[in-house]
């Protein structure tokens, strides 16, 4: 379903070239969860957003559910981004003063259609992810934990086949970490696709297999 060939992606800053991914290869089939591993400052966040849709690799090839997204306008590639695709940050990136169920209902703001059990639908996924009695609270009324399950329910409102994951635990203590990752697992367990970047060996190890990045290239891959 997702689908690396090659990719390279570099940055140009006046005459310094960054060079970040240098030939990344991998496969992830529908349904899996793996966690992709680099340290600090080695392009994950710049693979996420490969892998998003949100920026185009400078070479390789990657495909989408069998699509070359080289060959995609932008109206598809956000398409593909907002039915497909749904984001989780590390840094949750709710609005302030902002109930969870609005925060929850955004994405469908921004799109044509707006469903007429919109609401219906994102107070479930609030109350999936154990937030029935926060649904009216603002980000700054809530914990870091309670505010990343909001941005967990907001990435599911449009039913996205993919789940793509930056460090969604790295503003967390251990405990909220780990319910965090346990909603991932029960994401997965509904079919889900889900992959994360992080350089957590331990959020890496929640997932089912690992993709071990080094100098912008795939080094080796662990099925746990
Ligand atoms: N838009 C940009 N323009 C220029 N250089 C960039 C840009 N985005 C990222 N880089 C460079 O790419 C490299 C990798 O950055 P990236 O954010 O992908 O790493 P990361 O692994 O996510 O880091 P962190 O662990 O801190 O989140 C860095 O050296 C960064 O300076
Ligand atoms: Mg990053």
């Amino acid at each position: 379903m997702i689908e690396f060939n090659d990719i390279t992606k570099f940055f140009t800053s006046g005459i310094v070239r960054t060079d970040v991914l240098n030939g990344v290869t991998f496969k992830v089939n529908k349904g899996e969860f793996a966690a992709i591993m680099a340290p600090s400052g080695t392009g994950k966040t710049t693979l996420l957003n490969v892998l998003g849709c949100l920026m185009k690799a400078s070479g390789g090839s990657y495909l989408f559910e069998g699509q070359d997204i080289e060959t995609l306008n932008d109206d598809q590639l956000s398409e593909i981004r907002n039915k497909k695709i749904g984001f989780v940050f590390q840094t949750f990136n709710l609005l302030e003063r902002t109930s969870a169920l609005d925060n929850v209902l955004l994405p469908l703001v921004y799109s044509d259609v707006y469903p007429a059990d919109a609401e219906k639908k994102a107070g479930r996924l609030i109350e999936s992810v154990g937030l029935k009695d926060r649904i009216n609270y603002k980000p700054n009324e809530l914990s870091g934990g309670q505010q990343q399950r909001v941005a967990i329910a907001r990435a599911l409102i449009n039913d996205p086949s993919v789940i793509l994951a930056d460090e969604p635990t790295g503003n967390l203590d251990s405990n909220s970490a780990k319910e965090i990752m346990e909603i991932f697992r029960i994401l997965h367990k509904e079919g889900r696709t889900i992959i994360i970047v992080t350089h957590d060996i331990n959020v890496a190890r929640s997932s089912d297999r690992i993709i071990y990045l080094k100098d912008g290239k795939v080094e080796k891959e662990e099925v746990l």
